[in-house]
């Protein structure tokens, strides 16, 4: 962990937020090659959840909602987690998390447990008064479930049909850590998955499969992967049966998506809380609440869970390479293009040309410091999955190499071929 940590800060990837005024606890930012990452992670959820899917519908809705709709939800009442503080040093802690009855940090005593509720609030408008006191939301999908009713008018579906969602969500953790895995402030990706009652563990099951497979498809390795079925008693309030992916991180076995069975919980109760009607009426001419299956996942956790996943270093002659093999798809930079050396105009020429031209189409690096040697080391570790360099050849038959990060082969193509290979490797 301490070396994804390291090496996120000093490529680009992650730095703590506000660092210059000595870091804020559990809020990141993330730099150049971070958000290259994140955004490649989202458009491929987003591509096999919604564009990949003729029944699946997108949202984008707000991040404050009117305060009502956490009362129905449950989070009012029931979004928190068990805390404890120390009467000396008044350090707080998550009751469930600690292991004695005195401080882990100076060993004074401890306060009874309370109940302590994870949303942020604030206030809207410029009167700090409790009538205006609203909820940055803990997670995206109760705009999906406020939203149900216009989406049905609009897209007339059938079930099962589906709304997604990408976006930020806020939860005031009691203790964050483990690097980006436990946030403040973080970006969830949900699906709500309308189906029959009477349908829904058979969706269930189908989700829990689907969303295994997306795992794999990232490039996560199998055995790190695994599913966690929760006990019945400690299922969210609204879960009739959840289903973890869990993943195998390098503090222990931990929630990477949760799968849930939502029932008809969400809609039933915003239908009575707001007078608005949500059931579904069939094409039979029938009224019911659907249920929902919702497969839910943290951008940051799966960001990590790739990092870390990818992350090798092949010792040769006492030199380290250090490897991000990360899926192509998934890496910041697909290409990086190099001049065999840096003071040949001729060669410089003719790469930059290379670089604007492959620039229309892909995510593409320069570099021209340091020895070549160097520079394929430097891509290696972000991940970069190709590196083209235009040499003297290049400038005789209008062919450059084309090196590859998993295997160090070269491979040397014309010009005018590169496009059409990178677009194949990347399909
Ligand atoms: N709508 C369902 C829901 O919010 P959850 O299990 O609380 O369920 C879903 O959260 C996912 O969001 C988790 O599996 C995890 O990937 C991510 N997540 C939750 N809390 C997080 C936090 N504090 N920091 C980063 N990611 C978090």
């Amino acid at each position: 962990m301490e070396k994804i940590v390291s090496l996120c800060k000093r490529r680009g990837f992650v730095y703590p937020s506000s660092e210059i005024y000595g870091g804020i606890g559990g809020f990141w930012d993330f730099g150049p090659l971070g958000v290259l990452m994140k955004n490649n992670i989202k458009q491929l959820w987003w591509k096999t959840m919604v564009e990949e899917k003729e029944n699946i519908f997108g949202l984008d809705s707000t991040v404050i909602h009117h305060p009502k709709v956490w009362e129905a939800s449950g989070h009012l009442a029931s979004f928190t987690d068990p805390l404890r503080e120390c009467k000396s040093c008044h350090k707080r802690f998550r009751a469930d998390k600690l292991t004695s009855e005195k401080c882990p940090e100076c060993g004074g005593e401890l306060t009874e447990v309370k109940q302590f509720n994870l949303m942020f609030e604030t206030y809207v408008g410029p009167a700090k008064e409790t009538a205006n006191k609203a909820y940055l939301r803990p997670e995206t999908c109760q705009g999906i479930f406020i939203n149900f009713a216009n989406v049905v008018d609009c897209m007339r579906p059938k079930l099962p049909f589906g709304i997604a969602q990408i976006g930020k969500g806020f939860r005031n953790e009691i203790t964050t850590g483990d690097f980006i895995f436990r946030d403040r402030e973080f970006e969830m990706m949900e699906l709500e998955f309308f189906v029959r009652p009477g349908e829904d563990e058979k969706w269930h099951d189908y989700w829990i499969k689907e969303r295994l497979k997306w795992h794999q498809e990232m490039g996560i390795k199998k055995d790190n992967l695994r599913l966690f079925e929760h006990p019945k008693e400690s299922l969210a309030h609204y879960s009739k049966r959840t289903v973890d992916i869990e993943y195998k991180f390098p503090f222990g076995w931990a929630e990477l998506e949760g799968i849930a069975n939502r029932t008809d919980f969400d809609l039933k109760n915003h239908s009575k809380f707001s007078g608005k009607d949500l059931s579904f009426q069939d094409e039979n001419g029938e009224k019911f609440y659907p249920f929902v299956i919702e497969p839910s996942i943290g951008v940051e956790r799966i960001m990590l869970a790739l990092l870390l996943d990818a992350y090798r270093e092949e010792k040769n002659n006492k030199v380290t390479r250090v490897i991000l093999s990360l899926n192509p798809k998934v890496s910041p930079i697909k290409v990086a293009v190099f001049p065999l050396l840096a003071n040949k105009p001729d060669l410089i020429k003719l790469a930059r040309r290379i670089y604007e031209d492959l620039r229309k189409d892909f995510m593409v690096a320069w570099d021209d410091r340091g020895n070549i040697g160097k520079r394929y080391f430097s891509q290696d570790e972000i991940g970069t999955p190709w590196c083209v360099t235009v040499d003297f050849q290049s400038l005789e038959d209008k062919t450059v190499t084309v090196r590859d990060r998993e295997t160090t082969k070269q491979e040397r193509m014309g010009i005018d071929k590169l496009k059409e290979f990178f677009e194949n490797k990347l399909k």
